[in-house]
């Protein structure tokens, strides 16, 4: 119970990360280090990745005039730079084209087979390579397109190798019955159980025709389903790192819940591996009320944003722009108000305020005073909030820290104070100064480039430290 294991989905690499990407990352990434705080930093692992082994990727490469395994190396690089560049603090970045991996798919497969929950038979139906998924006609718009991708699915005719997925329908049920927690928020579950009592039918989990991708253990015509591969990477990159595996958590994006609320938990009950400890499926942007998309020209780049106002406060944007779990738009304008008036204006501002009062009326010296810290309750609802994934609480209840801190600073105007009662100003100073520290602490985790600046201005037990701008101004 004292380790985490948290997962973001491992992405696919024929597009460039957007902020959808950078959303699920930063959350879980923000999610990583508020229990680090709590239990250390060996106690939790953190893993993202990219997925490799999809049949855009040969398209991608064909386009961009590189062989597969060029274009997967340079797209590779690129997400992972790209999340290190926005502070991603991953313990490990997986790629499915990595020996490990191909391993531990053998073996979750052997397993599998090993339980008599693979077949071969003839599979005749469609196939979405924009989705990497099959189709049901159940699934398709009136004009037979897939309605995500706008494009009509290949007809397949091949010999496939099946995974008998319905067998556990009923072990599913009973499953979610057991743990009612253990996806949420609770209507992606609701959403998962009506399909599981639709009915499951067995799914094809190879391609003959499939250039790329892992081959089957004992099939080398046969390349594995590259979702069937895809999920396992969960697995593959705890192999080596006893007690994590039982402490997994998935975060992953509404639109993925299926693969990994049904398919996932049936692999792993047919292979007798235990189960994650829980998902949770987060929501999905759109940005200035509208779907975001290459064909819409809107895709917002996170480095864009955090080179014009730095990591944290693409994280913190991000995050309180809507709950986690729920729906959400983006609008620049509103990233921009939050930015100029939650963090330069209420955090930073405060910040330099108290640090210059405290150098001018008390010469840089914190006043020892033991007064009793009034800000427990503030401190305990940030934990509250992080243990049931409310990020948005979360960093709400850091801004009414702040303000709190600031209407202390206004309403006892302790600069005129300072001049007609020093002794009692010295009392607003130091509670002044608890609500800063336990900011900072909170910063620690939310705003992890500025809370070394902020320890910085909070000085050593005698004296706080000098004066700085945390946000500076943008255009
Ligand atoms: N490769 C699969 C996942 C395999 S996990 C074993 C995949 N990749 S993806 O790159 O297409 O998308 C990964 C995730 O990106 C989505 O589940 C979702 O979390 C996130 N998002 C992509 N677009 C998004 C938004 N517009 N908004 C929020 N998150 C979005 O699916």
């Amino acid at each position: 119970m004292n380790q985490k294991y948290f997962t973001t989905p491992i992405y696919y690499v024929n597009g460039i990360p957007h902020i959808g990407s950078a959303y699920c990352t930063l959350a879980t990434d923000t999610l990583a280090r508020f229990w680090r705080k709590q239990l250390g930093k060996d106690n939790v692992h953190f893993l993202t990745g990219t997925d490799e082994n999809s049949q855009k990727t040969v398209e991608a490469a064909e386009k961009a005039g590189k062989t597969p395994a060029e274009y997967l190396d340079s797209m590779a690089e690129n997400w992972k730079n790209t999340f290190q560049k926005i502070n991603v603090s991953f313990d490990d970045f997986i790629r499915t084209t990595e020996e490990r991996h191909f391993q531990t798919v053998h073996n979750v497969i052997g397993k599998i087979e090993a339980n008599g929950d693979i077949y071969k038979g003839k599979y005749t139906g469609k196939y979405c390579s924009g989705c990497e998924a099959f189709k049901k006609d159940s699934d398709l718009t009136e004009d037979g397109l897939c309605s995500d991708h706008k494009k009509i699915p290949e007809k397949i005719e091949e010999e496939n190798y099946f995974f008998r997925l319905s067998n556990y329908q009923d072990k599913l049920l009973k499953f979610y019955e057991d743990n009612p927690e253990w996806l949420t928020p609770e209507k992606r579950k609701n959403e998962i159980l009506s399909f599981i009592k639709e009915g499951l039918e067995d799914i094809s989990i190879s391609r003959e025709t499939a250039s790329l991708g892992i081959p089957m253990p004992n099939d080398q015509d046969h390349k594995i389903y590259v979702w069937f591969d895809a999920l396992i990477n969960y697995y593959t990159a705890v192999q080596d790192k006893p007690g994590f595996w039982n402490e997994a958590y998935h975060i992953i994006g509404k639109d993925i819940t299926r693969f990994h609320c049904i398919i996932w938990p049936a692999m792993l009950m047919s292979a007798g591996i235990e189960l994650p400890k829980g998902v949770f499926a987060h929501g999905f942007f759109t940005v200035n009320g509208q779907k975001m998309g290459k064909s819409l020209g809107n895709v917002i780049d996170p480095l864009d944003l955090s080179a014009k106002y730095g990591n944290d406060a693409l994280r913190v944007g991000l995050l309180s722009s809507f709950e986690f779990g729920n729906d959400g738009d983006f609008s620049q304008e509103n990233f921009d108000a939050f930015y100029k008036t939650k963090l330069a204006g209420g955090v930073g501002n405060l910040f330099n305020r108290v640090i210059v009062l405290i150098h001018k009326f008390l010469d840089g010296k914190k006043p020892q005073i033991s007064g009793k810290n009034e800000n427990e309750e503030f401190w305990n609802e940030f934990v509250s909030a992080f243990e049931a994934k409310k990020l948005k609480e979360a960093i709400d209840v850091f801004l009414r820290l702040i303000d709190s801190a600031n209407e202390l600073l206004n309403e006892t105007e302790v600069w005129k104070l300072a001049k007609t009662d020093l002794e009692k100003s010295k009392e607003i100073f130091t509670e002044l100064l608890q609500k800063l520290e336990l900011a900072s602490e909170m910063s620690e985790i939310l705003l992890p480039e500025t809370y070394p600046k902020m320890k910085a201005m909070l000085g050593n037990t005698e004296k706080v430290g000098e004066k700085g701008i945390l946000f500076p101004p943008v255009e």
